[in-house]
């Protein structure tokens, strides 16, 4: 069973302002809750590309959309490589973009894949299974240095360095092969007095691993800068992010975007050219609201930020 929950679908979607001859890119397919509602709106003039890096939601998304292949095009592929992947299909411009950002329930939900804290599973968290790095090399291979930056960095964790003491410690002995000994470790490293606030106590750490298994900022940052070049004017991309430092990277991104440079003081009028190439849609992000939250507690921490090009 592939059972994922989409968040803000009518608000990301609309959003783009869909033209039914318009092409489109959906680069986190997932369950394609959003692909599904999207592609029913187009013609057979319009067309959609999806991307996702998990072989798995490709191969359930061709089955969900069988009655629409023909406005399709599927991109086992990492969004990184947006631009690269479109031009290889004769793509330069499109008309709207979605991002729905993080893990879905069923890449969450699968023990073995080991991306919950709440089952003991081997150290994974791939989101695409034919790569490289995976938890158990962070978490056994990685130098104190750089498990203490990315539990700071990734995870805002405020005893980042009590808990890589842990894991070295732990290691010198024997590999750390599970996510139950991962989250033991972690429940260590924090004070007693520390470990009932915030949440689980593993979860800051787990979202960290999982950023860097999956290089998520990085990613994120090369795909939305291409993503605002590929717009055709008119053209909208929507984010949706579920944590902090991806908000602000997003944030950041569309406002330099959509702002004038800095212009000597006393000029009475923008020289033509100048002016932003984006307008923001969204000036503050948007929220699930009363209902969804109540429906899909997963959609608690997501933001809706969306932007449209004005001119080339
Ligand atoms: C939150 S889910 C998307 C859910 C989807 N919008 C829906 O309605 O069902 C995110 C999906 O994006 C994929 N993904 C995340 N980062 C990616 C990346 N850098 N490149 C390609 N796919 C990515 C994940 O594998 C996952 O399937």
């Amino acid at each position: 069973m592939f059972n994922h929950t989409t968040v803000l679908l009518q608000e990301t979607v609309d959003g783009l302002n869909i033209r039914p001859d318009g092409v489109y890119v959906d680069c986190t397919l997932g369950g394609a809750g959003h692909s599904e509602y999207l592609v029913k709106q187009l013609s057979d003039e319009g067309h959609l590309y999806c991307f996702d890096q998990d072989a798995t939601a490709i191969a359930h998304a061709q089955v969900k959309l069988k009655d629409y292949l023909h406005r399709i095009t599927f991109i086992h592929s990492n969004f990184k490589f947006i631009k690269e992947q479109l031009e290889m299909h004769g793509i330069e411009k499109v008309d709207g973009i979605l991002y729905d950002l993080g893990v879905s329930s069923p890449q969450l939900d699968t023990p073995e894949r080991g991306f919950s804290y709440h089952n003991d599973a081997p150290l994974d968290m791939r989101m695409d299974q034919s790569a490289e790095l995976t938890a158990y090399h962070v978490v056994n291979e990685w130098s104190f240095e750089d498990l203490v930056r990315i539990f700071y960095r990734y995870g805002e964790e405020k005893f980042s360095k009590q808990i890589a003491r842990k894991i070295e410690a732990a290691r010198e002995t024997s590999p750390i092969e599970t996510t139950g000994q991962l989250v033991e470790l972690i429940k260590d490293g924090i004070p007693a007095f520390a470990r009932r606030k915030g949440g689980h106590p593993a979860k800051r750490i787990f979202q960290a691993i999982r950023i860097a298994v999956n290089d998520e900022l990085g990613a994120a940052e090369t795909s939305l800068q291409d993503a605002l070049d590929l717009l055709a004017v008119g053209g909208r991309v929507s984010v949706i992010t579920f944590h902090s430092l991806e908000d602000r990277l997003c944030k950041t991104l569309f406002k330099e975007a959509s702002s004038m440079p800095e212009l000597p003081p006393n000029l009475p009028m923008i020289p033509a050219g100048m002016e932003p190439k984006f307008k923001l849609i969204t000036r503050k992000p948007i929220l699930p609201s009363e209902e969804e939250l109540e429906q899909n507690n997963r959609s608690r921490s997501a933001k809706l930020r969306i932007v449209e090009k004005i001119k080339e």
